[in-house]
């Protein structure tokens, strides 16, 4: 696979050219989704779930997403690869700095935060820094103490009003990808069209520039829970690799997510 840079996810997104990407944490799927031509790779916190068994991402450490973050790399050469800034790590935005170093150090382009516009200073001096961002609107599973379980954000005008106007406000911080999760589709759409960088969706509908699985979902070995939007692949394809690669051309050709796995 050709080098993925910020650039070319930039261009597909002009060209209205649909793109996949996995969650993964080891070297070795890293490399298997390298070989499928999977452009894109997220180091997630939620390995807290599917690695650590936890029953959510906040006990995850910066040093658990940097050491999963040089394994992927050492599979994965050429994806662009994401690493999400573990629940405190970027409370402030020094703090922000100095956890991003780490992850970035480890192998990472570009790192994730979860939050509206109380981030706007944060994305400022990281981009500034040279730390591209990547800013996580809509269920932001972190908060998962303030929304009161995992559900679906941005029902009401109000909310989705908000969630439109922040996506705004961080793109112009500089943010250089939105990653909108469990949101109506109506939102997401509204979303893409409104901000010039790409637009990567889970559980938002096929109107974004891309869409994002957790690997174990894909391959429907999630401990404990399959939500409602992830897509088991391996039961119609019985291998991973042809699963990883019907995946990739479904979201290419837009028959993934379909209705059933779709808000409204
Ligand atoms: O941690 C993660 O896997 C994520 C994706 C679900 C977007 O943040
Ligand atoms: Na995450």
């Amino acid at each position: 696979m050709k080098k993925v840079t910020i650039n070319t996810l930039l261009a597909w997104k002009q060209e209205g050219r649909k793109f996949a990407s996995a969650t993964a944490y080891d070297a070795s799927f890293a490399q298997l989704f390298e070989q499928q031509e999977m452009p894109v790779l997220l180091v997630g916190d939620s390995l807290g779930m599917v690695l650590q068994g936890n029953s959510d991402t906040l006990s995850v450490s910066l040093s658990d997403i940097a050491y999963h973050t040089k394994a992927v790399r050492a599979g994965s050469p050429n994806c662009f690869l994401m690493a999400d800034m573990p629940f405190m790590t970027y409370a402030t935005p020094e703090q922000a700095c100095l956890s991003a170093a780490e992850v970035i150090k480890a192998g990472a382009n570009m790192v994730k935060l979860e939050g509206g516009d109380w981030l706007v200073d944060t994305i400022k001096m990281l981009t500034e820094r040279a730390v591209p961002v990547c800013a996580h609107l809509g269920l932001t599973p972190q908060s998962v103490n303030v929304f009161g379980g995992y559900k679906v954000q941005g029902r009401d005008q109000a909310a989705a009003d908000k969630m439109l106007a922040d996506a705004i406000a961080l793109e112009k911080a500089g943010a250089q990808i939105i990653l909108l999760e469990c949101v109506p589709a109506s939102l997401a759409e509204k979303i893409t069209q409104s901000v010039h960088v790409p637009v990567i969706g889970i559980g938002a509908g096929n109107v974004t520039d891309g869409q994002i699985l957790v690997m174990h979902d894909m391959f429907g070995i999630s401990a404990n829970y399959m939500p409602r939007f992830s897509k088991n692949y391996l039961t119609d394809t019985g291998d991973m690799r042809k699963a990883v690669s019907r995946y990739i051309a479904e979201v290419e050709s837009g028959e993934f997510p379909g209705p059933d796995h779709t808000f409204n």
